[in-house]
């Protein structure tokens, strides 16, 4: 017997506007030449669509011209019609101003869905399955499960593994998740006096690197702190390290390092708009039953929890990135 997943499964994609003068020929180069993401062929002059090439689906991350550079929504998958509209009752009940389209909403593919504007503000999608799903880029007969050659000497990550984000009061945006949307909270960090959250990693399926798909800060404005992608393992992503600072890519320097908050090995790097991008490994091997406890820290161990090898994580690292 298979399994059959309920309600929201996958985190499917994170949306970003640029604005009407950036360089969407540079976020070609950069993603296509140095991350090593594939660009779906119904990309255009005012939309690039993009996957890794262990995802079996069209698209992950999107940037299209906008107003201006922001998050215009972090979407998710839901299995099937009846989930999306129980969803989109829950949401209404949670006064989070659901919109219903059963057309297209300018993504390929993508034709059911519930807009949401969840506490925070945070943008959401919820989304039935595309279309369309491509097969891996290695096939399903057999693969060799080896990057492809073209993306060799890229950083080349396995798929989408979280994004975070930053709002003003991330308890609101926490309850509605968990309250509303039915995600379960991984790991927090709490005020010393543990009155005040300050931030949460949620998730709402286990999977291959479990623990978040969502990691909400607090800060000033709602805003994206960073892009998570997967890789391997540690020794890939120091190899990486080496490959983005030889195209001369500015990286944090907060990392490469463990980062307990979440247990993964990540390095964090910008793209030429100065998003914050990740590549990570591990995870906490999460799942969703009765027993399963949030790992809570306190803020006295902020720089333990976000770099492991840091005695100290500069502010710099805890501000949104776009
Ligand atoms: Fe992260």
């Amino acid at each position: 017997m298979s399994l059959r997943p309920t309600g929201i499964y996958r985190l499917g994609y994170v949306r970003l506007a640029i604005g009407p003068d950036d360089d969407l020929g540079a976020i070609r180069r950069f993603y296509g030449g140095v991350v090593g993401l594939l660009p779906d062929e119904r990309s255009s002059d005012t939309q690039v669509l993009y996957r890794c090439w262990h995802e079996a689906h069209p698209y992950s991350l999107i940037f299209e011209i906008g107003h201006a550079r922001g998050l215009i929504e972090v979407g998710f998958e839901v299995a099937n019609d009846t989930d999306l509209a129980k969803l989109e009752a829950r949401a209404r009940s949670g006064a989070a101003n659901p919109v219903r389209s059963d057309h297209a909403i300018g993504l390929p593919g993508l034709f059911h869905s519930v807009a949401i504007e969840a506490p925070g503000p945070l943008r959401l999608r919820l989304y039935t399955a595309l279309d369309e799903t491509p097969a891996y880029v290695t096939g399903h007969a057999a693969p060799d499960w080896v990057t492809p050659p073209a993306l060799r000497s890229t950083c080349a990550p396995l798929y989408l593994n979280h994004v975070g984000v930053t709002v003003p009061d991330p308890a609101a945006t926490v309850g509605f998740l968990t309250d509303v949307l039915g995600f379960v909270v991984a790991e927090q960090i709490v005020s010393d006096d543990r009155q005040q959250l300050r931030s949460a990693l949620l998730f709402r399926m286990a999977k291959d690197v479990g623990g978040q798909e969502l990691a909400i800060f607090a800060g000033p404005r709602s805003a994206v702190h960073h892009v998570a992608f997967t890789k391997e393992d540690p020794g890939d992503i120091l190899i990486d390290a080496q490959y983005l600072r030889a195209a001369r890519v500015r990286l944090d320097p907060t990392g490469p390092t463990r980062q307990s908050y979440g247990k993964t090995f990540s390095l964090h790097f910008y793209d030429p708009l100065g998003l914050r991008l990740e590549l990570c490994s591990g995870g906490r091997m999460t799942e969703v039953h009765p027993e399963f406890e949030a790992v809570v820290w306190t803020e006295s161990h902020f720089d333990k929890a976000l770099s492991f090898h840091d005695e100290s994580v500069s502010a710099q690292f805890l501000v949104a990135s776009y």
